[in-house]
């Protein structure tokens, strides 16, 4: 391909026609437009080429800091005195879209290595200074929330999204290199895969008049499916069905849940990875999560280390306000090198209450809620276990039935179930998962006593009649893992548009 465009453009291949131009062959398409991180590393030669991107800054009706969402490392175009109008020069303001053609030269002046020196500059796009709310200053997250449709023209959401990006990337290498399986599971579904009731209904009757069955309930016979549904909580059951054929699958998709958590951890919509595996037990499960999440730190540590290193000095600041017992112990940079080069620790449900009740916390009463076996972790919990005591991730096994999902496999001491979590540190449950019961007459017995329409779900218990082998999975919270890396405190900042209770917006 590239060959015939040279040939095409050149009609004497053999001439060194590339002299005094950047080599890039974009430069000869209808598009000329040069990424700023390219032209960050070109040797400055006076070379001529085309930058388009929004104005950061303009200084002294001279220096302008033009970004393109390439890098945080904006571009400084110089606008020579007295060469363009003046009438041109009021225009360029913080947030305008320009685009500009001129010389790569070394820059003389300090803090950066190179500038453009403009021969053309042509705006596509005002933005008056009087409405634009984005001014070069420190703005608060919380404003920045609110005017999300902007916020990517940040620094810090630059680098959030880079990096994010390069996280979804990296799910995918993994998974793809272990012959793995990408599968999309439906997003309307008639199931609820975790039995809490956490469920969106999905409906084209009407609410004002539904039809009514006789005894006063709505008919769904006559809803656009013919039964009751609602949006996905977890894709894991259609990723089990497949897994009894393709032996090792993943999904990564939107799931939803209407749980009212208004917390720094929770999204009504978020986006998970779910790998389901066949002739895999708990052990394997724990082994494939855990190399699972050091792959993709280490390969965000590879290839985004610039927009980390942004996001570890933004961290640095915002927890250089908080009281001392409140910081991290550790940089943003250097947390993540430590998860890479140490092994998560492992510990049982029991194991776990036990260093609660011997905790000088407890003992000091800082406990608010109740510690005692039996209990569902509260946050406050986990936190101790991983921050205060470990100080390192940790995997959680062997949870009592009771407060655990009914597809987990039963445990032979009839209590427990083998279910684990990875806790890690600043967030808390970031990967939940299990062993599943591959036993029908056990299932069945288990989705009886917890209320799970058994008829329902025949296709569900259709693999364990069928062919059934050992299996297991986890699903990965992607924005508790997106935070963790990029060290931000609310999960609402990891997501373009977030939706939380009462906010729907954008
Ligand atoms: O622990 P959960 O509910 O597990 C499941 O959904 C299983 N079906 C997974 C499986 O075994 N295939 O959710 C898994 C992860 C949590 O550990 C957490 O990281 C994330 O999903 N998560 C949320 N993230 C953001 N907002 C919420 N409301 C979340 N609820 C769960
Ligand atoms: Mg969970």
């Amino acid at each position: 391909m590239e060959e015939f465009i040279f040939a095409a453009l050149c009609p004497n291949p053999q001439q060194d026609w590339r002299a005094g131009y950047p080599t890039s062959i974009e430069l000869y398409m209808f598009n000329k437009r040069v990424k700023i991180k390219d032209v960050l590393s070109q040797e400055p030669r006076g070379q001529e080429l085309t930058v388009m991107g929004w104005v950061r800054t303009f200084r002294n009706n001279q220096f302008i800091a033009l970004n393109d969402g390439s890098t945080n490392s904006n571009l400084q175009v110089i606008v020579e005195l007295g060469s363009f109008d003046e009438s041109l020069l009021k225009r360029i303001s913080t947030g305008a879209s320009l685009k500009i053609t001129g010389n790569l030269v070394a820059s003389p002046g300090k803090g950066q290595a190179l500038e453009l020196k403009a021969n053309t500059v042509e705006i596509m796009g005002d933005a008056d200074p009087e409405k634009y709310p984005l001014q070069p200053k420190e703005h608060s997250l919380e404003f920045l929330r609110e005017i999300a449709h902007l916020r990517f023209r940040t620094n810090t959401f630059g680098s959030i999204f880079r990096v994010r990006h390069a996280l979804a990337f990296a799910i995918h290498k993994f998974f793809n290199n272990k012959g793995f399986v990408y599968l999309n599971t439906p997003i309307i579904t008639a199931n609820d895969a975790e039995g809490a009731g956490e469920m969106f209904k999905v409906t084209t009757l009407s609410f004002e008049k539904p039809p009514r069955n006789e005894d006063g309930s709505v008919n769904y016979r006559e809803d656009f499916f013919g039964k009751a549904t609602n949006l996905t909580v977890s894709g894991q059951l259609e990723g089990e069905l497949a897994a009894m054929a393709l032996a090792e699958i993943y999904t990564f998709g939107p799931t939803f849940r209407a749980e009212n958590s208004n917390t720094t951890r929770h999204l009504a919509e978020f986006w998970m990875i779910e790998p389901e595996m066949a002739f895999y037990d708990l052990e394997d499960n724990m082994n494939l999560a855990e190399e699972f999440i050091k792959y993709i730190i280490r390969h965000a540590l590879e290839n985004t280390r610039e927009d980390l290193d942004f996001l570890a000095q933004r961290l640095h600041k915002e927890e250089a306000r908080l009281p001392q017992d409140q910081r991290s112990e550790m940089g943003l940079i250097e947390k993540l090198s430590f998860v890479l080069n140490n092994d998560f620790e492992r510990i049982t449900y029991t194991e776990a209450i036990d260093i609660l009740l011997n905790s000088p916390a407890y003992k000091k009463k800082k406990f608010y809620y109740e510690v005692k076996w039996g209990i569902d972790m509260q946050s406050e919990h986990e936190r101790y276990l991983v921050e205060k005591h470990f100080k390192k991730p940790v995997i959680v096994t062997n949870y009592p039935a009771s407060i655990k999902a009914f597809y987990m496999r039963r445990n032979d001491d009839g209590k427990t179930v083998a279910a684990m979590d990875i806790l890690a540190p600043g967030i808390g449950e970031i990967v939940g998962g299990s062993q599943r019961e591959e036993r029908l007459d056990k299932l069945e017995e288990r989705m009886k006593e917890m209320h799970i329409p058994v008829q329902d779900m025949w296709w569900y218990l259709d693999t364990r009649r069928f062919g059934t082998v050992p299996h297991a999975g986890f699903g990965l919270g992607f924005e508790r893992m997106v935070q963790f890396v990029t060290g931000m405190t609310n999960i609402r900042d990891v997501i373009a548009f977030p939706r939380t209770p009462r906010n729907a917006e954008f």
